[in-house]
């Protein structure tokens, strides 16, 4: 049986180290400040909009919610954009995706300052990455090697597969899992033969979006299995790992719920102290 990688239980050490940052800062006069703009009201953005409210409860982070209604035109989002980039209380600044299909997403990440990216979407800490540069990282790819460092799982010299070529989790988590020396394959929806690719890997990332893609079959035994879907199957969670059954093979494996959206929230918690600790300086 593989070893549970319990989100709760790493996202509580991170959160616990965040909340440390904040007392400094905060005696040094900083309060963070974190604001979250939705747009619309898809119920499962809405959940996850909560959740962040309520990190940032517990750590000591100010937090401010910009909910706004599903026809806000690209203009009116990107004025209130304007507005938090000049917002002094305001360090970090998530734009939450998906946007309504009528607005430019790309557009308004790049309206979002680089100093309160929090998200590390903006196209300068995206290249930042890219070149193994300073800057803030995109918060799921961070969590999955928050996770990966903790349990002791050795990156350097494995062979990580990542399924999913996501701007938001495939892409970076592939930039992060090279830059710590792993051999990145990174696959997606036109990669032919994909279990050939996945039995390889030494750690495995899931994050497609597809209820169970990867099966027992497609897994090498004592792999690293790190789920990062988030499918809603006759109402339940369920990732995109069959998770009963590739449990009995991986040597470690990210539950879901309870894996990998936890550490996504306590690293943004950890991405706002940075800004915050870089407005400083
Ligand atoms: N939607 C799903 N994941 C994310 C994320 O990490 N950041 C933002 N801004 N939106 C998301």
């Amino acid at each position: 049986m593989a070893v549970i990688l319990d989100g709760r239980v790493y996202a509580d050490m991170a959160l616990d180290a965040v909340a440390e940052k904040v007392a400094a800062l905060k005696k040094r006069g900083i309060t963070p400040g974190l604001a979250v703009i939705l747009v619309g009201d898809d119920p499962a953005s809405q959940t996850y909009v909560r959740s962040k409210g309520k990190a940032c409860d517990r750590v000591g982070i100010y937090s401010r919610t910009m909910i706004m209604a599903g026809d806000t035109t690209q203009a009116e989002l990107e004025k209130q954009i304007a507005q938090l980039n000049r917002d002094e209380k305001i360090h970090g600044i998530l734009l939450q995706l998906p946007l309504p299909p009528h607005l430019d997403e790309q557009h308004a990440l790049s309206c979002i300052s680089p100093e309160k990216d929090v998200d590390g979407f903006h196209a300068l800490n995206a290249g930042r990455l890219m070149l193994s540069l300073e800057g803030v990282q995109p918060c799921t790819p961070k969590g999955i090697l928050f996770m990966l460092k903790q349990a002791g799982v050795p990156i350097e010299g494995a062979h990580a597969v990542v399924v999913g070529r996501s701007n938001i989790v495939g892409k970076p988590a592939a930039m992060l899992l090279l830059r710590e020396n792993a051999t990145v394959t990174l696959c997606h929806s036109k990669t032919p033969d994909l279990k050939a690719q996945t039995l390889q890997a030494d750690i495995l990332v899931a994050a497609v979006g597809k209820p169970r893609l990867i099966t027992a079959d497609m897994v090498k035994p004592g792999a690293a299995v790190i789920d990062v879907g988030i499918n809603r199957v006759n109402g339940r969670l369920v990732g995109d790992v069959d998770f009963e059954n590739v449990s009995g093979v991986a040597g470690y494996i990210s539950p879901v719920p309870g894996g990998v959206g936890l550490m996504t929230v306590a690293m943004l918690m950890d991405n706002v102290v940075s800004l915050a600790e870089t407005s400083l300086a």
